[in-house]
């Protein structure tokens, strides 16, 4: 059985000290829940203090992004094995990342890889604009997204690290996709691509993630559905008490 994740994606927000509080809050409020998966992603700078925070405590650190040289004349990008020591995790790909910092599936392709190489779990996004959804390309768009980010991994790889299904019109928007919705995309279109590429075994194992304004009031009926086994979470995970409750509530769930 897959192991259920709430990845709590920060973005750029918390100075240093405001990163290492609130990771001290999550330990407090999530040692319980060990059902759960449980990973907090700050900004760069932060990492080392909130890794220092979470101390022995099972919760993963995760950084947003990572390059896929190992080093060189790169200005203002850290190299995945950089990440060793600090994080477990890494987000790949996010859509701000693609929209606004010219991400390709090219390049999420190349940073998945080194993410690997590192030894790192790479939590790879794809997900739809509005504009494609309403256009009726959701299935093919996604399903390109996970092929280009997918390119050249073996299975035994792919069912290491985890996708996370991210449509850009509910991020951050307030407006979730429905729980059958997202199920649907999660199983129809993002587990079925990798079980056409690697089979049942690998489909079967590999995490798949939902992500877009969720929240405590909307988990339990998302993490309802089979095909979706965790979540993504921006806003609602900078908060500690809204975080804890949303790890509480998937811990409850699991648990039927
Ligand atoms: P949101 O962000 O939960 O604030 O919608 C999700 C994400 O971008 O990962």
């Amino acid at each position: 059985m897959r192991k259920p994740m709430m990845a709590g994606n920060w973005k750029m927000n918390k100075t240093v000290a405001e990163a290492t509080a609130l990771a001290g809050q999550i330990v407090e409020l999530t040692s319980g829940y060990t059902n759960v998966d449980r990973v907090i992603c700050p900004t760069f700078i932060s990492l080392s203090a909130v890794k220092a925070a979470v101390g022995s405590a099972p919760i993963g650190v995760g950084a947003q992004n990572c390059y896929w040289e190992e080093s060189g004349a790169f200005t203002g990008e850290v190299a995945a094995a950089m990440l060793a020591g600090l994080a477990e995790y890494v987000i790949i790909g996010h859509s701000e990342r693609r929209q606004f910092f010219g991400e390709t599936d090219e390049t999420v392709n190349k940073k998945t890889k080194a993410a690997l190489t590192a030894g790192l779990t790479p939590i790879v996004c794809i997900g739809e604009s509005l504009a494609q959804n309403e256009a009726g390309e959701t299935q093919s768009f996604v399903s390109g997204q996970v092929r280009g980010a997918l390119e050249g991994l073996s299975g035994e790889q792919v069912q290491s690290l985890v996708l996370a299904y991210e449509p850009i019109w509910a991020i951050g928007t307030g407006l979730a996709a429905t729980s059958q919705q997202a199920g649907d995309i999660c199983g129809g279109v993002v587990r079925a691509t990798v079980r056409e590429l690697y089979g049942e075994a690998v489909a079967e194992a590999t995490r798949v993630l939902y992500g877009g304004s969720t929240k405590p009031g909307n988990i339990a009926e998302i993490m309802q559905q089979p095909d979706i086994d965790g979540a993504l979470i921006g806003g609602a995970a900078l908060d500690g008490k809204s975080y804890g409750e949303m790890v509480r509530i998937t811990s409850e769930v699991y648990q039927k």
